[in-house]
């Protein structure tokens, strides 16, 4: 049994999530693998959810013990995970600093107009664009910004990239491999895969460790969309030895259980490929199921490649992990502007 019960939770989120089984996706891709999601990108009603809201519960109770008045983060212009942490903030009646570094080479009139960014800026949050490049790592600016916070006489609590080199980074998902054992349960089967979009590495690291728990680690299917995926490895085994030692796992990560497939994130971070941009059709021409260009829409390419090129044993059934994203879309109009 892990030990994620020890550990203190605000809830920011309905609860769980629900799976559900896709019948046209399945069939249009030749009805031999069982395609399933798991509806993260529906988590919540602060500002249309995701991912970031498992991990900011675990988080969020270090931020209240701290006093902190004021929530300081990092993403991309169109990053999800600022406005995530903006939409925490207006709940908790907390202030907000986002750095939004440019990390995306793509040029639309309205990329930083729209989206997250406007949602970010709707809730009150101080959202400073700098020009750096994309970067998972600690950064210069976050910590400029966490250092203007103490000048202003503010009290800051600072969030990395992602909310994934924090200590508690990794325990939101572990939670969701509980929540799919107990699901599982009812629904009488296993899954067999997860597939899982990964960046800054806590949601497949908490993942790993979650499934690893009962043998399924090396099935948690991660598909790099960061293009730099050696540093995104390293940060998925960090945080996975970090968050196996606090929940107890009782064994070291095995390399092995750490599964990162490199062959989707070109051409760069943030820029769809002809392939993306189809398997975001896809799935909104099958299943009306929205996936973004930058997440989603590459590990959505991912998995439909792996089908085709035979990588699942055929009956297999294969959960597709939704984390959110679909406001970055906004961004990215001018590509879509005929669907
Ligand atoms: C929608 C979406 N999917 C996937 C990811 C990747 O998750 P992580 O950064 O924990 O690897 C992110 C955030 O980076 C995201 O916003």
């Amino acid at each position: 049994m892990l030990r994620l019960d020890k550990f203190e939770k605000y809830k920011l989120t309905f609860g769980p999530t629900p799976i559900e089984f896709l019948p046209r996706m399945t069939q249009a891709l030749g009805g031999g693998i069982e395609i399933w999601a798991k509806r993260d990108d529906c988590n919540s009603g602060l500002a249309m959810g995701g991912n970031k809201l498992r991990k900011l519960e675990y988080i969020v109770p270090d931020a209240i013990a701290s006093n902190a008045d004021t929530l300081v983060s990092i993403g991309g212009v169109q990053s999800n995970h600022t406005r995530m942490v903006a939409a925490t903030a207006a709940k908790l009646g907390m202030k907000c600093v986002v750095v939004q570094e440019s990390w995306v080479p793509h040029e639309d009139a309205v990329y930083d107009r729209v989206g997250n960014i406007l949602l970010t800026r709707l809730m009150g949050a101080d959202s400073r664009i700098v020009p750096d490049g994309f970067d998972i790592g600690i950064r210069r600016s976050w910590e400029d910004a966490i250092q203007s916070v103490k000048d202003a006489g503010g009290k800051p609590y600072g969030i990395p990239a992602g909310a994934s080199v924090h200590k508690y980074g990794g325990l939101g998902y572990v939670g969701f491999a509980e929540e799919v054992r107990a699901q599982e349960a009812e629904l009488g089967f296993r899954f067999d895969y997860i597939i899982v979009c990964v960046v800054t590495g806590s949601t497949q690291a908490g993942m790993i460790v979650g499934f690893a728990a009962d043998g399924r680690g090396e099935r948690v299917i991660g598909i790099d969309a960061s293009g730099t995926p050696a540093a995104t490895r390293a940060q998925v085994r960090q945080i996975a030895d970090h968050t196996a030692e606090l929940v107890e796992l009782g064994r070291p990560v095995r390399e092995e259980e750490i599964v990162i497939l490199e062959d989707y994130a070109y051409p760069a971070y943030g820029v769809p490929s002809a392939e993306t941009n189809e398997a975001i059709r896809f799935a909104a021409r099958t299943e009306a199921m929205i996936t973004d260009p930058v997440y989603e829409g590459k590990s959505m390419q991912g998995m439909i490649d792996l089908v085709k090129r035979g990588f699942f044993p055929a009956g297999s059934r294969v959960l597709y992990a939704h984390l959110g994203g679909a406001p970055a879309l906004n961004g990215y109009s001018y590509t879509y502007r005929n669907g």
